[in-house]
């Protein structure tokens, strides 16, 4: 069977990488998580301490090492050999990561691993600009949104899951800003590609939405 690539874009708490798992796992694909990598950047700023500025952020840039690994169903992030894997979803993390990713050398060094990363096929990939930009000539391409109180309840439930103090005004507010900095920023926007297919999740179950994305795939191997 034809080894596809598949793209996969669409808001903060859209679900993208929970589904985006389940179905590599079920395709037996590789998963790339591209929002890790810039989240990987965000962290190594904050390590440096102090206000987070566009030059703070411009200096880790060249010399940073972002690893992106996916073995027996986990993804494991490095930066610079240390695993940062847990400690990239923090909400200090969220706070910044819009504004880390849209600078522009931050995001060429990240396209140019992402690209290296799919050139075998058999990958699934999620972010915000895979089909419009990342890989364009991806087989499949699914825009997948929700509501935006469904997108903050999922990541409330998911960040009390894991012991983490917080609460649902202050989520709704972060995403709501993410969409609008994605969205609006000047460098590769978060934007429905014209070929992507649009995918609504919410009320949707994790099992239907994984299963709509295999049928999409399965259209196509
Ligand atoms: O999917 P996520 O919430 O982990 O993504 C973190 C941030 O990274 C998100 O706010 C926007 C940015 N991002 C991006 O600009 N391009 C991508 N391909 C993936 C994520």
């Amino acid at each position: 069977m034809k080894k596809l690539v598949v793209a996969i874009d669409g808001p903060a708490g859209a679900g993208k990488s929970t589904v985006a798992q389940l179905a590599a796992k079920k395709l037996g694909y590789t998963y790339i998580d591209t929002g890790a990598m810039y989240r990987a950047v965000a962290w190594k700023v904050l390590q440096q301490g102090g206000e987070v500025t566009d030059e703070k952020i411009l200096s880790v840039v060249p010399t940073i090492d972002v690893d992106l690994s996916y073995e027996n169903g986990q993804t494991t992030v490095r930066v610079d050999g240390r695993d940062v894997t847990g400690e990239i979803r923090t909400p200090e993390v969220s706070h910044i990561v819009s504004q880390v990713a849209a600078l522009g050398p931050v995001r060429e060094k990240m396209v140019d691993l992402q690209r290296r990363m799919a050139t075998r096929g058999g990958v699934l990939m999620d972010g915000r600009d895979i089909a419009t930009n990342v890989l364009p000539d991806a087989d499949v391409k699914i825009y997948l949104t929700a509501s935006i109180e469904e997108r903050a309840q999922r990541r409330y439930k998911e960040l009390c899951e894991k012991g983490l103090a917080v609460n649902l005004a202050d989520i709704r507010r972060d995403i709501a800003a993410r969409d609008k900095a994605d969205m609006e920023r000047e460098i590769s926007p978060l934007v429905k590609a014209d070929d992507a297919t649009l995918l609504d999740t919410t009320g949707l179950t994790i099992d239907e939405v994984v299963a709509k994305i295999l049928e999409m795939a399965g259209e196509k191997a």
